[in-house]
């Protein structure tokens, strides 16, 4: 939610910032701006895309050394160019960037509207700075200091940063609940929502920590708490390489993502599974794994598409561990009075880490005793610190907005879980343990195979691309798998889909089935394959048009159907991994079909910071 760049030292922000927004625009694409300092503080912002506001500043003199740009997804206010941050105070004289919301800013906006503060936007963030000059003017104290007082006040979450006309040589940043990270370059700072811009300058970082405040001054970071107490920063290393936010020659970056799986997932094995010794160390949570093997209970707590990784976990986990699993929406989870038993375990599942239901759902947890651990796939991101103890899954950057390589990743390491909790509460064969982990070994060259079928995916694609529904059916570990399918399809082509469990079709949803009602069934083999047989003749009695994804070599569920995709037959439990993959390709390309913005959905934004 919203991308956010500072910067100040001895580069020409116009490309500096430029090109770091092109970066964050994965966070937020409904408008952008920019604000550098010169002779006074100089504003341009506009509606749409980075390379929208590019053309706005292409005849631009812009030779300045400290600057701020921002591109956002609305909250308060709609996408226009008044809106778009950067936003003035009164005077003109300091300029904020902000991510998150402040929920007390009308409290605060009617005090200032009655000393005759006047505003141009609709926004929190306009209020925010104006609140900070007239703290200022109020106690006559340094800008400092007024960020700081300002701050006190503040209800909500913000990553914001703000330069000032009257301290050329000052760039300020502070974080409560949005994530902010720190590059240190040599004789150059950076401030931003996430590393990404700062990667291909500097690999030393801080990442801010709430209730910080990250004064730059004169060359020099002076890092303090809300309280005005000195924080010794705790620099960083950045592991991840420039290439791994780059296209690479794809299309599209989730094109690129989803080819990418058969590593990412051999990545975040990496280390961990150990086949000649039947072991799998997972060291992040080694220190838990006491507390897992007597946990009374399990629960998960994501959103999105983590949280359907969460659900073909609660399959397999009771499966294997036979530890009763509840799988909770965050969002959800937060607002009720949950009965949390005393050693129940929670697993917090993020792509980004910086998820704001997740992390609320974290601290309820935690308030209410419970051990949380994290399943985070960016390296120090709020979640990733806020847990006990996690496990990174390693798949690199999904810079994609809808998840694909994080998903698989995820399911990955959900697995490595199940099985070394199976095996110290021994409630796993030793015949079975090893015939699951040498099934997990092959996955990534299951996916691999599975992916040099995309062109049949596209030729799908284009015969249903003018659909205007789609249901997704599915069964047992492939239910969950459906529910992604359906997601994946409704967030990047906008046409209407819907997930559901084949055998519930019969109570409401079968009434919707025509001869223009395209139906995918995941009909791999597994247990119940018989009963999906079933489901699928119900369909194909009343003319929907199936496609289906099944086990290579199935010649029954051919004779039934209009189209199939063949995977690679794998243990069931595992089988998300490669099922998935079609219809992520089928999402991706009925979309680039209809023309639509694959890596940047509208409406969408890739981190959820907000609630
Ligand atoms: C869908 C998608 C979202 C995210 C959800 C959670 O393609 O990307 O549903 O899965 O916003 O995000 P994380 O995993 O970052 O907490």
């Amino acid at each position: 939610m919203c991308g956010i760049i500072g910067y100040i030292g001895h580069r020409n922000i116009h490309p500096t910032i430029l090109k770091g927004l092109e970066r964050l625009e994965y966070r937020g694409y409904d408008s952008a701006g920019i604000a550098w300092l010169d002779s006074g503080i100089r504003v341009y912002k506009k509606a749409g895309k980075v390379h929208d506001l590019a053309a706005l500043i292409a005849q631009e003199k812009l030779n300045s050394h400290i600057g701020i740009g921002h591109t956002r997804w609305a909250t308060h206010g709609v996408p226009n160019d008044t809106n778009a941050h950067p936003h003035l105070s009164a005077s003109g004289k300091l300029a904020i960037i902000h991510n998150g919301i402040i929920e007390n800013y009308s409290i605060l906006k009617q005090e200032l509207l009655s000393k005759g503060y006047i505003f141009k936007s609709d926004t929190d963030t306009e209020v925010l700075i104006n609140f900070i000059e007239d703290v200022q003017l109020c106690n006559n104290c340094s800008l400092e200091e007024a960020v700081r007082l300002a701050l006190n006040k503040v209800v909500g979450a913000y990553g914001i940063v703000i330069i000032s006309q009257d301290h050329p040589n000052t760039l300020i940043g502070a974080r409560k609940s949005s994530p902010l990270v720190l590059g240190i370059g040599k004789d150059e700072f950076f401030i931003a929502s996430d590393a990404t811009p700062i990667l291909e300058y500097t690999d030393r970082v801080i990442y801010l920590n709430d209730y910080e405040i990250a004064v730059i001054k004169d060359g020099m970071l002076f890092l303090n708490d809300i309280k005005n107490v000195p924080i010794t920063p705790y620099i960083q290393k950045l592991e991840i390489q420039l290439e791994a936010i780059e296209k690479g020659g794809f299309e599209h970056f989730m094109l690129k993502e989803i080819f990418e799986q058969p590593t990412s997932i051999t990545d975040c094995m990496r280390g961990r599974l150990d086949i000649p010794h039947k072991t799998i160390k997972l060291g992040g949570i080694e220190a838990h794994m006491d507390q897992l093997v007597h946990a009374p209970k399990i629960t998960i707590l994501a959103c999105g598409t983590s949280w359907l990784a969460g659900m073909v976990a609660e399959y397999f986990l009771e499966e294997l561990c036979r530890i009763p699993v509840e799988v909770q929406y965050a969002s959800e989870f937060r607002y009720r009075n949950p009965i949390i038993q005393p050693g129940e375990i929670m697993l917090a599942i993020s792509q980004s880490g910086e998820t704001a239901d997740t992390l609320a759902a974290i601290e309820l947890a935690q308030a209410q005793g419970a051990t949380v651990l994290g399943i985070c796939n960016v390296v120090g991101s709020s979640i990733a610190r806020a847990t006990q103890a996690g496990i990174y899954t390693h798949a690199g950057p999904e810079i994609g907005v809808a998840s694909t390589k994080a998903f698989t990743a995820q399911l990955t390491v959900l697995m490595l879980l199940a099985l070394s909790l199976a095996q110290r509460r021994k409630t796993i064969t030793s015949s079975k343990f090893e015939e699951i982990i040498t099934e997990l070994a092959s996955i990534p060259d299951k996916v691999k195979a599975m992916l040099q079928h995309a062109s049949k995916l596209k030729e799908l694609a284009n015969l249903f691309k003018s659909a205007t529904n789609f249901l997704y059916l599915g069964r047992g570990y492939n239910y969950p798998v459906a529910l992604e399918g359906a997601l994946k399809l409704k967030e990047l082509s906008y046409i209407h889909a819907e997930g559901y469990p084949a055998a519930e079709m019969k109570h409401g949803p079968i009434a919707l089935i025509d001869e223009d009602m395209p139906v995918v069934f995941i009909a791999t083999k597994d247990r119940i394959y018989e009963k999906i047989i079933s489901n699928i003749q119900e369909v194909k009695a009343r003319k929907g048009k199936i496609i289906a994804i099944v086990t290579q070599g199935d010649e029954h569920v051919k004779q039934l159907v209009d189209h199939i995709i063949e995977v690679p037959a794998t243990h069931e439990a595992l089988m998300p991994i490669v099922s998935v993959i079609p219809l992520q390709l089928l999402a991706y390309y009925i979309a680039v079909e209809k023309g639509c913005n694959v890596d940047q959905p509208r409406n969408l934004a890739k981190s959820v910071t907000v609630e």
